[in-house]
């Protein structure tokens, strides 16, 4: 009994370490970036910032700073990055499906996804890091004939959300700003 055992647990504990070492190796090579994102240069792998479960690498310490900076001084930021994305985005839908104004564009659309392509645009259109890789917004609404005033009431209902999270009415403004920027795509009509 004590031949079979032994070698058991030490088999057991050979393998729990070999697959926690593979296991940390896998997820650092995923996380971390090849090109410097603020100069495109061969990152030094020692020159990294952890963000949001993330590692970015850089080529050198002025790259790292820049990319702090921005991203503290970033709308994304400043509103209260992921989670407060989060929160906004859930109530802001909960808001546009209330609504019999606009909410039967949204009658075969999976919602679950559409929150967190929304999630991911709004994010990254903030200064989020994380890229959007959705459907650009002309060919997201493309035949959908999504009129001004229904752009309106959409907008409308984001605002509405901001303030109801007490986000500070000043960036309230720069959000809505950011989000009017995407007007001529949604609506289909040419850059103004
Ligand atoms: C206010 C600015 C708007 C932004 C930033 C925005 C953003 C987005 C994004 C990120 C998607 C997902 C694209 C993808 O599938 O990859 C999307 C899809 C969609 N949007 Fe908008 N949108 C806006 C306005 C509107 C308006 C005004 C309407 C209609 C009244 C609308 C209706 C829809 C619908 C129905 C879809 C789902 C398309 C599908 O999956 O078939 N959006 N939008």
């Amino acid at each position: 009994m004590k031949k079979i055992t032994l070698p058991l647990i030490a088999f057991i504990f050979a393998s729990t370490i070999a697959f926690a070492g593979t296991v940390s190796a896998e997820e650092a090579s995923k996380t971390v970036n090849e090109k410097c994102p603020i100069k495109g240069k061969d990152v030094n792998p020692k020159c990294t910032y952890d963000f949001e479960d993330q590692t970015y690498a850089f080529c050198c310490g002025d790259c790292r700073t820049k990319f702090t900076d921005d991203l503290a001084e970033s709308l994304y930021s400043q509103i209260g990055g992921k989670a407060a994305i989060d929160a906004a985005v859930d109530l802001f839908y909960t808001k546009v499906m209330s609504d019999k104004r606009v909410n039967h564009f949204f009658e075969n659309v999976n919602m679950k996804r559409q929150h967190s392509k929304q999630k991911s645009f709004i994010s990254a259109a903030l200064g989020s890091p994380v890229p959007y890789k959705g459907k650009d917004m002309r060919a997201a609404h493309a035949n959908m004939d999504v009129t001004e005033a229904d752009f309106n009431v959409i907008a409308g209902h984001l605002q509405a959300t901001l303030e109801e999270l007490k986000v500070k009415p000043d960036l309230i403004e720069k959000v809505m700003a950011v989000i009017a920027t995407t007007k001529d795509a949604v609506l289909g009509t040419k850059k103004s």
